[in-house]
């Protein structure tokens, strides 16, 4: 149980392919989740990837709340989902601003499928199975990009859309990821 130091763009650990989770409801990956759980809420992110604190494992963890200042965010409900597999429904692609923790102070807009089906594990290995639009759909494919050694601002098409979050947004509260 621990906060952990959250790798930053440049870290080859960020680009590698992580690896299966072989064995759910360990006290392994028990700790691995809390850690996750700590360091997201000390960052007030909106999720995070095991490969973001040096873990090369494909778990990564999510939620939005209501209330959250994240711009454009709709509830997304708290989840830990353990060796995704994604579905793009349809071909529409929607762009939309994106932070992220190893990416600290600045955002991108990125293009992403609008809508998501998406299959993967609980920590104790329940099946998740969901079907998914909008910025829910969004934080999963910017989540799992991370599993695959994708950082967001490899997939700006444009990059006069990337910048510093305090010149894009001035005056706005903004979460940090
Ligand atoms: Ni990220």
């Amino acid at each position: 149980m621990a906060i952990r130091t959250v790798l930053r763009m440049g870290d080859p650990l960020l680009l590698q392919q992580a690896a299966p989770v072989q064995a759910f409801d360990t006290p392994e990956l028990h700790v691995l989740i809390k850690d996750m759980e700590d360091t997201m809420a000390h960052m007030n992110g909106a999720g995070i990837a095991a490969p973001q604190i040096g873990v090369g494992l494909r778990v990564v963890i999510f939620g939005v709340g209501a209330n959250s200042r994240y711009p454009d965010a709709g509830h997304v409900p708290y989840t830990v989902l353990i060796n995704p597999v994604l579905h793009p429904v349809g071909s529409e692609v929607e762009d939309g601003w994106e932070g992220c923790l190893s990416v600290p102070g600045m955002r991108g807009i990125v293009p992403r499928y609008q809508r998501l089906h998406y299959t993967g594990f609980d920590q104790y290995g329940n099946a998740i199975d969901r079907l998914v639009s909008g910025f829910h759909a969004r934080v999963v494919q910017h989540e799992c990009d991370h599993l695959d050694g994708v950082l967001y601002p490899m997939r700006i098409r444009d990059l006069a859309n990337f910048g510093f979050t305090d010149v894009l947004f001035p005056g706005q509260e903004i979460q940090d990821d």
